[in-house]
């Protein structure tokens, strides 16, 4: 049987999550693999004119379907809720507010410069559609430490609790596996899998990965790191001793250890410079009089024609027709704005689980620069709020904003239920473990929770079950274990196969709809895909009017 090319990726996705959709779209030559280069629009300059398309949210999705609707020759509109562009790519400064739903209130204090990417905080190097914006635009970009072999781990369970060194942690575990496999050779437990050559030659790549002593022990290695640094004179320093294997094998050393081997999590990354803000910044400046802020959606129907979207803007109720709509408000949102949208979507928006992710920040001394000598990069502890994530922003400077706490509410439901002041106090406990002392440096914290985010309602799109059928499949990248594919929402979901359907003049985008969940890149390349298929409806029916004009 034939397989069209959406459902063979379809079903590579399925095989092995989207990391795998994602390489065979590029060897299909569907996705260009240089960074410079993103996905394109097939339609020609222009070939919208005269087409009235109402855009609902100025989220990545939104910003960069406008984008290339006026550059199609469309009239675009875009209705944002908020009084800026960018959704969840939030980043809070001095002075800002931060409201809940909840009505609770926190005024950010932080000094002038320091900010926290409270949304999205780092852009991959394999994502070109959203890194192609940023250069089009003029977004100067900066690296973003995602990792360092400086950063610490700890874990209550192992090494009496104090923290270990990530270059010892992944170095000492390197050796023991060396060894292990070189017993095994020796002994010739693998003599049916490798000839005799490659036997010599995998011992002799041990020994360097290792690395191994001629009798194919781990005595340990200056990779590891020193107990005491080399100096002048007869300093020679002091490595130090090898973490014995069962520590290593505890789960929290070897998931952290393997966070930044993650497709998406791997160097170079990279960040804004100022905030990841300057993106949705730079598309509304472009943008101009297009985005209309303050504006949420109160009703969207169809009207035969096209569609009518009722919204609020200064208090005063309007509506506004267009011939065709790409609505990119979260599933959350949607669910409870009144809408003629067809039933088949509406279930999903019911059935829908989103994420509820939180970040809190603290400002502090650097701390982990001066005294650890950490520049970026994240920690990791087994238990309380993980993990922590430090400025790649203003090394070198004396005062910082660190992340202490980054995770899915859902799934620590102990945290969930604490209180604002309680969810502050385990934050700073998980700096007191991995950097004793440290814990009461930390000063004027502040915290965004997703679910209690007007607009919003939910970070990311977990799963297309309801809660109670979707356990435990969001943020096992937060804890760096490997890709689970059954954890990735890549599945020929038929929630999925549904919504990136159009339903008559609306077209759905955001990064819930693409196989990039939780990246900006997915939203853009959404909105690309949305666009596209505006282009195609429009084609469609110039033809069939003129094929109605010719047959009279
Ligand atoms: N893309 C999100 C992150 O980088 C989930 O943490």
């Amino acid at each position: 049987m034939a397989l069209s090319r959406r459902s063979f990726l379809s079903r590579v996705g399925q095989a092995g999550g989207y990391s795998a959709a994602f390489l065979a779209m590029q060897g299909l030559g569907l996705m260009e693999m240089r960074a410079e280069a993103p996905a394109e629009v097939a339609a020609a300059p222009g070939s919208g004119k005269g087409v009235k398309v109402v855009v609902l949210g100025a989220g990545i999705a939104g910003l960069v379907a406008a984008y290339e609707l006026r550059i199609l020759g469309y009239d675009v509109t875009v209705l944002e809720a908020r009084e800026r562009p960018g959704g969840r790519n939030w980043s809070v400064r001095g002075g800002d507010t931060v409201k809940f739903m909840d009505g609770s209130t926190q005024r950010c204090t932080w000094d002038a410069g320091h900010y926290q990417n409270f949304g999205p905080a780092r852009l991959p190097s394999i994502h070109p559609t959203i890194l192609g914006y940023c250069r089009k635009l003029g977004v100067e970009l900066q690296v973003e430490v995602n990792m360092t072999r400086s950063a610490h781990l700890q874990n209550d369970n192992a090494n009496g609790g104090k923290p270990a060194v990530m270059r010892q942690v992944v170095n000492d575990t390197r050796g023991h596996v060396s060894e292990l496999l070189s017993k095994s050779l020796r002994q010739g437990a693998l003599d049916a899998d490798l000839s005799a050559d490659d036997k010599t030659r995998m011992m002799d790549f041990l020994r360097m990965y290792g690395p191994l002593d001629e009798a194919g022990k781990y005595g340990g290695s200056d990779r590891a790191g020193y107990a005491k640094t080399a100096g002048a004179g007869d300093d020679t320093g002091v490595l130090s001793t090898p973490i014995d294997m069962h520590t290593l094998l505890d789960e929290s050393f070897w998931q952290g250890m393997l966070f930044d081997e993650q497709f998406d999590m791997q160097a170079t990354m990279f960040q804004p410079v100022g905030g990841m803000d300057r993106i949705p910044y730079a598309f509304a400046k472009s943008l101009g009089t297009i985005v209309q802020y303050g504006s949420p959606v109160a009703e969207i129907r169809k009207t035969g024609k096209g569609v009518r979207i009722g919204y609020t803007q200064s208090g005063v109720t309007k509506s506004l027709d267009a011939d065709y709509c790409i609505c990119a408000m979260p599933l959350t949102i949607l669910k409870n704005t009144p809408s003629d949208i067809s039933a088949p979507y509406k279930k999903i928006f019911e059935q829908t689980t989103y994420a509820n992710a939180y970040k809190v920040a603290w400002e502090s001394r650097r701390f982990w620069e001066q005294d650890d000598n950490i520049y970026g990069g994240l920690e990791f502890v087994n238990v309380g709020c993980s993990p922590i994530w430090f400025p790649s922003a203003g090394l070198f400077s004396e005062r910082g904003v660190l992340v202490s706490g980054y995770s899915d509410e859902n799934d620590n439901e102990w945290f969930a239920k604490l209180d604002q002041q309680g969810k502050f106090a385990e934050s700073r406990k998980s700096i007191e473990r991995l950097h004793p002392g440290r814990g009461k440096e930390l000063e004027k914290p502040m915290i965004v929770e997703w679910g209690k985010v007007a607009y919003n309602e939910g970070s990311w799109l977990r799963s297309f079950a309801p809660r109670e059928k979707a356990p435990g499949v969001a943020l096992t990248r937060q804890t760096g274990q490997a890709r689970n594919p059954a954890a990735a929402r890549t599945e020929t979901d038929p929630a999925y196969e549904q919504l990136i359907q159009p339903d008559g003049p609306i077209i759905f985008a955001g990064d819930h709809c693409s196989h990039v969940v939780a990246w900006q890149e997915g939203a853009a390349l959404s909105a690309l895909y949305a666009v596209n298929q505006l282009a195609e409806k429009v084609k469609m029916a110039r033809l069939t009017e003129a094929m109605g004009n010719v047959l009279g």
